[in-house]
């Protein structure tokens, strides 16, 4: 057995590292009444600390061989693993990653069936710029549900952020936000929310941007009907500086609030600075934040209007899809184009 004893300083997160977790509430009746299936507001159940895993066996499956932690979030953990299987068959990159759930959560059933959800729902996208999933399993033997996906090499936008705190100069910039609006756009088309578009679930991997932690997304009117309804009244989370005021409000998710999230990724990306200073969106609403927020330094002027508009605190001032935010993106100034027609 491999004990995956996390250090202390592992499970007390930073405050920078806090403000990007997801946080995770089971939401209770107030004063033991039913909800009504009205919006309200959740507390959160639990502190935003890094899930602790607990103890696993070395070999989840009789398969996959456990090689390290990849990262750990709100709800769970990622390891790097080798798939022993494929190995034994010759292949010369059998390794994988996993992604476990902690021991607190894999004891709520809502927790399986959150992460059963998250694989068929990245399973319903096949793009470049969206994460590969392989297989949904448990291991019988500890009884924890796992989900196998591609292993991904490379940083997480936040740690990108952390290496570049001026932000990106626009070519860079644009070879992200592009296949990210692409990915979020392909996922809208395929009736796929996201739920927390957020840094640090996005990878710029070898291969690549990728889209993914789809642990909160949710499938569209007749979209994969077969699974479980988890209802945002029994489960709500949310990233504080990337959720919409609409969600933290107790709405439903939106291909909308996506928008947003995205939207505060790129502006980050841009220039460095969350448009907001990662306050919770309904807090930078009452603070009139948007009164001040000036265009990102790298970002060009032809993209300012179209991402100003995808950060409106309101969700209907926020008249503008991925695929309408990409299109602006990719397209060239006006003055770039007559210079092209001159030359
Ligand atoms: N397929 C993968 N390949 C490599 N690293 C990964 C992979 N999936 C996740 N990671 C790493 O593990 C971290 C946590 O993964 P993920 O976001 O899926 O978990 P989470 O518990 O939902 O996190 P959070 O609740 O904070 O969003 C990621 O930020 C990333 O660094
Ligand atoms: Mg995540």
């Amino acid at each position: 057995m491999t004990e995956f004893m996390p250090l202390i300083d592992d499970l007390l997160v930073t405050e920078e590292e806090a403000n990007n977790l997801t946080y995770f509430a089971f939401a209770k009746p107030l004063n033991g009444k039913p909800l009504n299936g009205k919006p309200h507001k959740a507390e959160p159940a639990l502190a935003p600390t890094k899930a602790s895993v607990g103890v696993l066996p070395d070999v989840l499956a009789g398969r996959y061989r456990i090689e390290r932690l990849l990262g750990a979030g709100g709800m769970g953990a990622v390891y790097r693993a080798r798939d022993l299987l494929s190995e034994q068959f010759g292949d010369p990159d059998p390794y994988i990653a996993l992604k476990i759930l902690s021991e607190e959560f894999a004891e709520s059933p809502d927790a399986s069936a959150l992460l059963y959800s998250e694989f068929a729902l990245t399973r319903r996208l096949r793009h470049d710029n969206v994460l590969r999933p392989h297989t949904f399993e448990v291991d019988t033997d500890c009884q924890r549900a796992f989900i196998t996906m591609e292993l991904m090499r490379g940083l997480t936008l936040d740690k990108l952020l952390c290496e570049r705190p001026l932000g990106l100069p626009w070519k860079e910039l644009r070879d992200i936000a592009l296949p990210l609006l692409d990915a979020l756009a392909y996922a809208h088309a395929r009736g796929v929310l996201h739920g927390d578009i957020k840094p640090s679930n996005v990878m710029l991997s070898e291969e690549g941007v990728r889209l993914f932690d789809f642990g909160l997304g949710q499938a569209g009117e007749g979209i994969l009907p077969g699974l479980p309804h988890l209802s945002r009244n029994r489960f709500n989370a949310w990233t504080p500086g990337y959720a919409a005021p609409e969600l933290l409000e107790g709405q439903t998710l939106s291909a909308s609030a996506d928008v947003y999230g995205v939207a505060c990724v790129i502006y980050e990306l841009a220039g460095g600075k969350h448009p907001f200073r990662r306050l919770p969106s309904t807090e930078a609403r009452a603070g009139y934040l948007d009164r001040e927020l000036h265009p990102p330094k790298n970002l060009p002027k032809h993209c300012w209007p179209a991402l100003h508009k995808a950060l409106a605190f309101d969700a209907a001032d926020r008249t503008i899809t991925a695929a309408q935010l990409r299109d602006a993106m990719g397209a060239t100034s006006s003055w770039l184009q007559r210079l092209r027609l001159r030359a």
